[in-house]
């Protein structure tokens, strides 16, 4: 999918769709309207008759209708407009995406200045027309042999945003949406990978891959190294694989060098059976996307790069498999992590937290402003929160604000969870420091986020965010998500974030 912006009068442009938008009735407008004048007027019908309802999502097209240098015309729903913000813009735009390549009309111009005249508005709308365009047109059909690998520019699904206000600040916001989008994708592509083409080392060679030309760099640690950084945790896991760990480690410098780092540190569990406490058969495919909290920390790096954020940012992805080998991790095995603490495993499918461990200890050794990670660390937090909404956990108010703010600005939802003492002694170990299982019921993501907390140093803010019921399969709420694969969750929030520490 090709889409551009074109600073033009839309009357004047030649194209086989025009898409325009309809607001619904509320208070204010007793009636719905399409927003774009003429074509309301020519339309007026359709509104009487409640064809055109200007619902959130709605999309109602005319074939043929020949408006000016346009054959079909796609009239697109906002909702009311109380309801219309730039995530309400994302959904609609995908909404016609997906509308304008259902019909198989290959070019469409879209009427921008129908979605707002507000100068204010209208820069976060243009990132969010982007940003939606971007992660809607996202596929993951490679590994298929029907995929075509060399779409021609003709065969090509193209869009042109028009406005006939693109300034400097316009362009700059949706610059910015397509950048976020096609870093979303990257990650996501990532995550679909099966657990045979995406091992810990194909995950490093696609961030030294992708970070090519951003400025980032890119060191990647192999098994040895790993074990003479004494990072006993990522080391003890990988054990049970065939497949050598990876410790990956991605340095963005956008301040001068005496500013602290923001640290973002990702789970790369590129497939995890459970190790000798396996898992049950239903389902375990999924576990392909237990590195999604790495894919997303690789492409907020690329994102803040390509973005040329003024901060310095430090990105850590410890990566490994979790399998059944003979030299496996068994139960009741102990470990020492990089910061000298031991744990036991109780339960080897509670291995995102004694990787993060190791990754926790070095990105405390980097003296950041603040740690945030993200992992796919827990069932019980599908349970608690289902994939709505990304559950984090600090205990740092000051922190938990930026959050909040980075959350509203990016539109994705996160909820904030119970951190406390409590949970920290249900970890304690019988015959080593800690143990990788919660000696009490319940709060499984409280408890495994309690672990990790023991490998932040003391006085560092520090957020994590469990992704395990957001990383992937959300399409069914957000339609610019695909319908089973990765979402990419949390990279446009990241992203916030470190804006806040600039
Ligand atoms: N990767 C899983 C968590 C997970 C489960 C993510 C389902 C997404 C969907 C993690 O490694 C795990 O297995 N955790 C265990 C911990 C338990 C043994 C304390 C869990 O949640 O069951
Ligand atoms: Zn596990
Ligand atoms: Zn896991």
């Amino acid at each position: 999918m090709l889409f551009d912006l074109i600073n033009k009068d839309i009357e004047t442009l030649t194209c086989p769709a025009l898409v325009v938008f309809s607001k619904a009735a509320s208070q204010k407008d007793k009636s719905a309207k399409v927003t774009h004048t003429e074509l309301g007027k020519k339309l007026a019908n359709a509104i009487a008759e409640k064809t055109i309802t200007g619902k959130a999502l709605e999309t109602v097209l005319y074939r043929e209708l020949n408006y000016k240098n346009y054959r079909h015309v796609l009239v697109v729903g906002l909702g009311k407009d109380s309801e219309i913000d730039h995530e309400s813009i994302r959904q609609s735009i995908a909404a016609a995406f997906e509308a304008v390549k259902g019909a198989g009309i290959k070019e469409a111009a879209i009427h921008f200045d129908g979605l707002t005249t507000n100068k204010k508005e209208s820069s976060s709308f243009a990132k969010a027309v982007a940003e939606g365009l971007g992660l809607a047109s996202y596929i993951f059909d490679e590994l298929k042999s029907s995929a075509k690998k060399d779409a021609k520019a003709e065969d090509q699904l193209s869009f042109h945003v028009v406005t006939k206000n693109a300034d400097k600040a316009f362009k700059a916001a949706f610059q910015e949406g397509v950048i976020l989008g096609s870093c979303v994708n990257f990650s996501r592509r990532l995550g679909d990978l099966p657990g045979n083409l995406m091992t810990p080392a194909i995950l490093a060679d696609s961030a030294v891959e992708g970070a090519k030309g951003s400025g980032l760099k890119v060191t990647v640690w192999d098994k040895a190294r790993i074990k003479k950084e004494k990072m006993g945790g990522l080391l003890g896991v990988s054990n049970g694989s065939d497949q050598e760990p990876r410790f990956i480690v991605m340095e963005y410098n956008g301040a001068a060098k005496t500013k602290k780092p923001v640290v973002f540190v990702g789970k790369g569990l590129t497939f995890d059976c459970g190790g000798i406490s396996i898992k049950p058969s239903a389902g375990m495919e999924e576990m392909k996307y237990d590195m999604c909290g790495g894919a997303n920390v690789i492409g907020t790096m690329l994102a803040i790069a390509k973005l040329k954020l003024k901060v310095n940012v430090v990105g850590l992805v410890a990566s490994t498999e979790n399998l059944i080998g003979p030299s496996a991790t068994k139960p009741g095995d102990v470990h020492t992590a990089r910061n000298g603490k031991t744990f036991e495993v109780n339960n080897t499918d509670a291995e995102g937290r004694l990787i993060l461990a190791d990754a926790l200890s070095y990105a405390t050794e980097q003296e950041p402003q603040v740690i945030v990670d993200a992992a796919t660390l827990t069932g019980a937090m599908v349970v608690a929160l289902g994939n709505t909404h990304t559950g984090y956990f600090t205990r740092n108010n000051a922190l938990k604000g930026k959050v909040e703010k980075a959350a509203v600005a990016s539109g994705e939802w996160v909820w904030n969870m119970p951190l406390t003492d409590f949970h920290v002694k249900d970890m304690k170990g019988v015959y080593a420091d800690l143990s990788n299982m919660s000696s009490g019921k319940g709060a499984g993501s409280a408890t495994a986020a309690a672990f990790l907390e023991q490998f932040v140093g003391e006085g560092i803010p520090w957020a994590h965010f469990d992704i395990a019921g957001t990383g992937w399969a959300v399409g069914n709420r957000l339609n610019y998500c695909p319908k089973k694969g990765a979402s990419g969750v949390m990279i446009r929030t990241f992203v916030e974030l470190a804006k806040q520490y600039v």
